[in-house]
């Protein structure tokens, strides 16, 4: 049992998330709440190790298993040493990104099956799970475009072909449907600013944690 807040930002390439984790974190912490704003793969010193890994070189140098298997080893060292502790200390942990991008990316865009996903998720993280998260919805062109021209360095998945991001878009979309409860989608051709807007509303309506004094 934990008494902090936990919410996740997902999306495809270019959606937008991690400007909007940012951006809540500063807003929530600048209201009072103490917040911290993590990423996956990473949020750790051995967690970022293996990001490099996943996030670097050829689109064909991993086979999709053993992304998998590297994703949860970054999650477990990144669940174990900074989400679960900050939760029990009544944080806000903000993570941009999380387990549902292994069901997106590695299940339905590599089309390793499902239940494999689950089961590696049973032997590691269990059922912690997110309290709320958001899915910055946006088409596969233009976040693919967005992405690229920030000449960013950590191209490996962004150089896979548009079929594999319209696969994994689709999926996002599936796995907010089946999770309705724990996902806002949001629509992100909106405005910076009216998208946060829209996602600070969501998560003052929900958080029941106390505010520093
Ligand atoms: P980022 O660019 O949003 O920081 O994420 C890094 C890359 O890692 C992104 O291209 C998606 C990929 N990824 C997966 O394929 N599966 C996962 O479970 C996670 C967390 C990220």
């Amino acid at each position: 049992m934990t008494n902090g807040f936990f919410i996740t930002f997902e999306g495809g390439e270019g959606c937008g998330k991690s400007t909007q984790a940012r951006l809540l974190s500063e807003e929530l912490n600048s209201q009072g709440y103490n917040t911290i704003l993590t990423r996956e793969p990473g949020g750790v010193s051995s967690a970022e190790r293996i990001r490099k890994i996943l996030v670097e070189g050829e689109k064909n140098s991993l086979f999709p298993m053993t992304e998998l298997l590297l994703l949860f080893a970054a999650r477990f060292e990144h669940v174990e040493r900074k989400i679960k502790p900050e939760l029990n200390n009544g944080n806000i942990v903000i993570c941009d990104r999380f387990y549902d991008s292994s069901l997106a990316y590695q299940g339905y865009g590599h089309g390793i099956d499902l239940n494999k996903i689950e089961h590696l998720k049973s032997l590691t993280i269990d059922s912690f799970q997110p309290d709320l998260t958001f899915l910055l919805d946006l088409p596969v062109m233009e976040g693919l475009s967005r992405s690229k021209r920030t000449n960013n360095k950590e191209l490996r998945f962004e150089n896979m072909d548009v079929s594999f991001h319209e696969k994994l878009q689709n999926g996002f979309n599936q796995i907010a449907k089946n999770n309705s409860t724990r996902f806002s989608i949001i629509d992100a051709s909106q405005s910076i600013e009216q998208i946060k807007k829209i996602i600070l509303n969501i998560v003052l309506d929900k958080i029941t944690i106390n505010k520093e004094p």
